[in-house]
């Protein structure tokens, strides 16, 4: 049996949903008839206490849309350097809204305020971009599955208030953040003007996002969306997976967490300092190999041969995902495992 820790990606539909999806009744979605896509988006949306949603077929789609009703082309987003804006979206935010992004950097991708607010950058006519939005991303995912707190949150929709600046919510993974924080998703999300969430992670589903915000916001990226092609017409059939995903599985990604730090603990008994299972918050554990002289490539391969499957992020970092179609036993084996392969 082939345990896959590479992502929350790579869950398949489970009996139920699939029972939801062939039952859902459906209709032409461009023409706006779809019912069971408009009571995900709605639906969607009143959990993230937004006015409106746009379902889209993925993450990527639904934070292009978001930025570009932000930002104008020629302007700026400001981000953090591992944001999934910045560095997972083959420059879409450029090559088709031709929007240039400054970053800041700091540990877990986390917010950093004094770096945003040095970073501003008012409209000075002719000479420099101008900054049109901020972007920040809960959890993030490159950053290990790190949560922004509520507090730097509202400090920041604070600040951005006083500029007069929007702000964009890469909440892909923002129901583990809602999870591991107790924090009420409003809470996370309310403030920003343009917010996208996943439904094809740890929720489960096997397609979809949905973008969130004023009913006028959201107006604007139906255009758009049709515009790139990506209309779609019985989506029903997976709007009702999504619905059946944010009804099912949001509670249960609890479980995905106990299991990412039980990996963590794991991995930090083998390699003392790879990874402090402490600040494994959620359900992505990234694991620091520089010091054991092993290269990620290797290691990847080698627990592959062994039927336990795994990411590298960069050079050094190796990146293990826990989800709901792995369970305690199989974290565990699978950590065992990499453990192995790394002392
Ligand atoms: C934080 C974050 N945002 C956006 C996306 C994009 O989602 P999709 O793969 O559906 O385009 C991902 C995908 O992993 C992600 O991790």
């Amino acid at each position: 049996m082939t345990i896959d820790l590479r992502s929350d990606t790579v869950t398949r539909p489970s009996a139920a949903m699939l029972a939801a999806m062939t039952s859902a009744p459906v209709g032409d979605d461009v023409y706006g008839e779809d019912p069971t896509v408009a009571e995900l988006e709605a639906e969607v949306a009143g959990r993230l206490g937004q006015e409106a949603g746009l379902f889209t077929v993925t993450g990527s789609l639904a934070n292009l849309l978001g930025v570009r009703a932000l930002v104008a082309p020629g302007s700026e987003v400001l981000c953090e350097a591992g944001a999934h804006i910045a560095r997972a979206e083959l420059g879409a935010h450029a090559a088709v809204s031709g929007i240039t992004t400054r970053t800041w950097s700091a540990p877990g991708g986390q917010i950093d305020l004094d770096q945003i607010r040095a970073l501003i950058a008012p409209d000075l006519g002719p000479y420099f971009v101008t900054t049109a939005a901020v972007s920040i991303e809960n959890t993030h995912n490159f950053g290990g599955g790190t949560v922004q707190s509520k507090a730097a949150y509202d400090a920041l929709a604070d600040e951005l208030d006083a500029a007069g600046l929007p702000l964009h919510l890469d909440g892909a993974r923002l129901w583990n953040a809602s999870v591991a924080t107790g924090v009420p998703l409003p809470e996370l999300a309310g403030r920003a003007k343009a917010v996208s969430v996943c439904l094809s992670k740890g929720l489960g589903a096997p397609v979809g996002s949905v973008l969130a915000g004023s009913a006028e916001l959201i107006r604007d990226a139906r255009v758009w969306r049709k515009r790139l092609g990506a209309g779609w017409r019985q989506a029903g059939v997976l709007a009702a997976a999504g619905l059946y995903a944010v009804r099912n599985n949001v509670d249960r990604l609890a479980e995905d967490h106990t299991n990412a730090r039980a990996v963590a603990e794991v991995l930090a008994d083998a390699v003392p300092g790879s990874v402090k299972p402490e600040q494994v918050e959620t359900n992505i554990v990234v694991v620091d190999l520089s010091g054991t002289g092993k290269s990620v490539a290797r290691v990847v391969d080698e627990a592959k041969a062994e039927g336990v499957l795994v990411g590298g992020v960069g050079a050094t970092m190796l990146r293990l995902v826990t989800h709901l179609d792995v369970s305690a036993a199989d974290c565990r084996q699978g950590a065992e495992v990499i453990a192995r392969l790394v002392r």
